[in-house]
């Protein structure tokens, strides 16, 4: 069983093992005698199983387990040996196990709330909570069920409450948190010498027609996606940016491009929004050639859903052959782009530039002919070997350079099973395809780096964020949302390791700004195939993944999950 299905699992049987106890405690309260035994047992089996898959999680890795082996094991081993002591003595009435049953039901249901309101790392602080809440609702019931409750047990059982509650609320007031980095004065523009290609990007409301509906969007010159940006290595881009009339303001960010920081287009770190009637000069050197987008980072998740992006593509100096690009993406609803249908001459070398822009990962599928890979987030491949229908999946943000020599028949490209190129009429069942993993794809070299100056964990989770004015329920890093994750601090040169974990329910897209990263391992298993170098990848539920960099591109960096609507997982990589 993977990490992530055991995680699952894990909360099942431990939802299933509270309720059991809960369940079981009413039923003697109301001297239902079968079904209290019965739901005992159920209970006693849950937490039994859950001893298995807390172990296997913490093998898997302890951020998977720190707080369900510290905080979760002993309560439900107290509730457990509480019930069930008074159990063992076959009470003539069923009646005197309610309290001991309801006090493992509510161990049980503490413990659960730990894991789903806090999670990783636990704290004394949480344990004392839970302890408090527990001791506190076994008193409330004990009252109202004894038959003659006994003055000094119930005073020492608010006394032991009321102090879990002071110590743990005094173990978890926050203490001072490095400032996030929102207020730093921006660069200027790095020199980079006269442009050789100039673009004007107009931000404003449009209508847009997709799948024959009018949609309401928002588009650079009014459409959707964006004008293409093309550049050959060497070039310097100057690209204007106008804001007509989007009143939240826009930026343009050069997802995957390793721009200077102060070009980097993130509001409120490397330069202020661009608002109606304003507008901003971005300038870089094309230094490395490959596919990439642009698009919006001013409350991105809006932005970049309702069509503010598009293709940034950089070719090395002559190309020859088709050279094509699909960024994928979903309007209102409706998948773009148009299916395109293009003769190609047999034998022409076709390159297919695959980018998905929307915030989940998409499935593509090349069907009539075999393929390689040539390239993944603009970096190529070493030795990539030919591929026969075979599947990749493109995480949010990410890139497939796919390339084929065109033969005699139709090729055709599916995206979830939509036909969106081809080069002829043509239909393939490629559902049943396999998924290509690029971690042994091509041929491998030795990692450049076997010390690592700074190493930093990422762990993903759910949890509860107390710090607006309502509590939210948000995705966190580190037990934390933006923008009280503390930043990680890197110097110039330095050989930097991150250990990202994700122990939540949902894949969280990885995009850190302005370096892409090597992987080293993912799930343990090392990378043996061709070096990736990433700027964008899955960490799906469970995943460890372990990448490094060399940190070489000073400033301020966004480091954040690439699904947009997960406005709180953005942290900052930040050179002192
Ligand atoms: Cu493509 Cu910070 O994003
Ligand atoms: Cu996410």
């Amino acid at each position: 069983m993977n990490t992530g299905s055991l995680l699952a699992a894990d909360l099942v049987i431990a939802v299933l093992a509270a309720a059991g106890w809960l369940g079981g405690g009413a039923a003697s309260a109301a001297r239902r005698r079968p079904l209290a035994l019965g739901l005992a047992g159920l209970a006693l089996l849950a937490t039994l199983a859950r001893a298995i898959t807390i172990t296997a999680l913490a093998r898997a890795g302890w951020w998977f387990a720190a707080e369900k082996v510290v905080i979760a094991a002993p309560l439900s081993l107290a509730g457990v040996v509480v019930a069930g002591t008074r159990l063992l003595r076959v009470p003539g009435d069923i009646r005197s196990v309610a309290v001991p049953m309801l006090f493992a039901g509510y161990a049980g249901s503490g413990a659960l709330l730990v894991t789903l309101l806090h999670g990783y790392p636990a704290s004394a602080g949480v344990g004392l909570l839970a302890v408090a809440g527990i001791v506190a609702a076994t008193a409330v019931s004990w009252r109202i069920l004894s038959p003659r409750p006994s003055r000094t047990l119930s005073r020492a059982a608010t006394v032991v409450a009321v102090a879990a509650l002071v110590a743990g609320t005094g173990l978890l007031v926050p203490g001072a948190t490095p400032a996030a980095p929102h207020d730093h004065r921006y660069q200027d523009a790095s020199t980079v010498g006269e442009p050789t290609r100039r673009f004007t990007l107009t931000a404003g409301t449009a209508t847009v027609r997709v799948s024959g509906r009018d949609v309401a969007a928002w588009a650079f010159n009014g459409q959707v996606p964006g004008p293409e940006l093309t550049a050959t290595v060497g070039d310097v881009l100057a690209v204007t940016l106008r804001n007509r009339d989007i009143a939240r303001g826009v930026t343009l960010h050069w997802h995957g491009y390793d721009v200077p920081n102060s070009q980097d287009g993130v509001p409120g770190v490397t330069q202020a929004a661009v608002l109606p009637g304003q507008e901003f000069v971005y300038r870089f050197r094309a230094g490395q050639a490959g596919t990439y987008w642009y698009h919006t980072h001013a409350v991105s998740d809006v932005g970049v859903r309702k069509g503010l992006y598009g293709a940034l593509v950089v070719r090395p100096a002559p190309v020859t052959g088709v050279d094509v690009t699909v960024p994928v993406h979903t309007l209102a609803g409706e998948p773009l782009p148009a299916p395109r249908v293009e003769p190609v001459e047999a034998g022409e070398p076709v390159r297919l530039r695959l980018i998905n822009t929307d915030s989940t990962t998409h499935r593509y599928a090349l069907a009539g002919t075999p393929f390689r890979v040539a390239a993944i987030d603009g970096y190529e491949l070493r030795g990539p070997t030919p591929l026969v229908d075979t599947a990749v999946l493109i995480p949010a943000g990410g890139r497939y350079d796919l390339v084929f020599t065109a033969p005699a028949t139709p090729v055709a490209l599916f995206v979830d099973g939509r036909a969106v190129y081809s080069t002829g009429p043509m239909s393939a069942a490629t559902d049943g395809w396999p998924v290509l993993d690029p971690l042994g794809y091509g041929v491998g070299s030795p990692a450049p780096w076997s010390r690592f100056d700074r190493k930093f964990t990422l762990v993903l989770d759910r949890g509860l964020d107390l710090r607006g004015l309502l509590p939210r329920y948000a995705h966190t890093v580190n037990g934390a949302t933006d923008p009280d994750i503390p930043p990680h601090a890197v110097r110039l040169g330095d050989i930097v390791r991150f250990t990202i974990v994700n122990r939540s329910m949902v894949v969280h897209p990885w995009h850190l700004h302005g370096h892409h990263v090597l992987v080293l391992s993912h799930n343990r298993q090392p990378a043996t195939g061709s070096p990736l170098w990433l700027d964008s990848f899955d960490v799906r539920p469970g995943d460890v993944w372990e990448v490094a960099f060399r940190a070489d591109n000073p400033g301020m960096w966004a480091n954040h999950c690439h699904n947009l609507a997960h406005t709180g997982m953005t942290l900052h990589l930040m050179y002192s």
